[in-house]
């Protein structure tokens, strides 16, 4: 299947779309399999953080998009997280299709001045750009799940800095490794009142099935989930480390990993179909 734009997806997903990070080749083979399973669209991403990892982009961003070209559903794959210019522009280079570019942490004025030249760089390259106002926490490991991001501010900043996509600060936070997330239902139906591009929910692995269901009803359409599956994939691993303590071969256990990973991709496109 060829590779698709996020903005394909997101357009023709009747719901929400999964989003959901790639560590390791073995996240990028499960998640296109859950999403085989699933027979829906899924998006790949690679965030900054995973990057530093892996000391490179091109590794990791290669292999996902040869697995995206070969997958027989709908798979684009994104940067996630990036603050450093040089990554977007080398992501775009090597074929990434869209980009979230975060400079969130910057005040709303750096925010809107670099985000605006980021877009129309990636824009005049034909990549979509997604980008954050209202710093969702728990990036640094802080919880912060207080923040709120103002209907008016995010239609402003939308429209002076042209984003395809807009994260939004609505009651989750990054890396919670129980589903205690409150959003602010009504904030999100006013946030998609207010903002003529898709909304993007970060942090999800933090929120209860439910609560994803209402919020995608309530207008969030890309669903950004990372730490649900490494809990998922180091719990599988651990257990066969457990299981077979002399076990040396890397591809037994990792399979294990991979395979929980698979499975809980299903399920949570099953959660965002509604
Ligand atoms: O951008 C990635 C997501 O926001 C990951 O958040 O690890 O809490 O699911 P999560
Ligand atoms: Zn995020």
């Amino acid at each position: 299947m060829p590779l698709v734009g996020i903005g394909e997806i997101v357009r023709a997903a009747p719901a929400g779309v999964g989003a959901f990070n790639v560590i390791q080749l073995e996240h990028a083979e499960a998640i296109i399999a859950g999403a085989h399973a699933a027979g829906a669209p899924v998006v790949l991403q690679i965030s900054e953080n995973a990057v530093r990892y892996h000391g490179a982009l091109a590794p990791i961003a290669v292999a996902c998009l040869v697995a995206a070209r070969a997958a027989d559903v709908p798979v684009a794959v994104h940067l996630d997280h990036a603050t450093d210019r040089a990554l977007v522009e080398e992501a775009v280079v090597l074929g990434l299709g869209s980009v979230m570019f975060d400079a969130s942490a910057l005040d709303d004025a750096a925010n809107v001045a670099a985000t605006a030249d980021v877009a129309t760089w990636c824009h005049d390259r034909g990549v979509w750009v997604e980008a954050e106002l209202g710093e969702v926490g728990g990036k640094d490991g802080v919880h912060a799940p207080g923040v709120r991001t103002k209907p008016h501010e995010a239609a402003d900043y939308v429209a002076r800095t042209g984003v395809d996509a807009l994260a939004v600060a609505v009651g989750s936070s990054h890396a919670m490794t129980t589903k205690d997330a409150v959003l602010d239902l009504d904030l999100i139906a006013e946030l998609a009142a207010a903002v003529p591009v898709p909304l993007v929910l970060h942090g999800s692995s933090g929120v209860p099935d439910d609560t994803i269901r209402s919020a995608v009803r309530h207008g969030m359409k890309k669903i950004n989930i990372a730490t649900h599956l490494n809990k998922a994939f180091t719990e599988a691993i651990r257990g066969q480390l457990a299981e077979h303590p002399s076990v040396v071969d890397p591809r037994t256990y990792v399979r294990a990993g991979r395979e929980a990973v698979a499975r809980e991709v299903t399920h949570l496109l099953g959660v965002l179909a509604g």
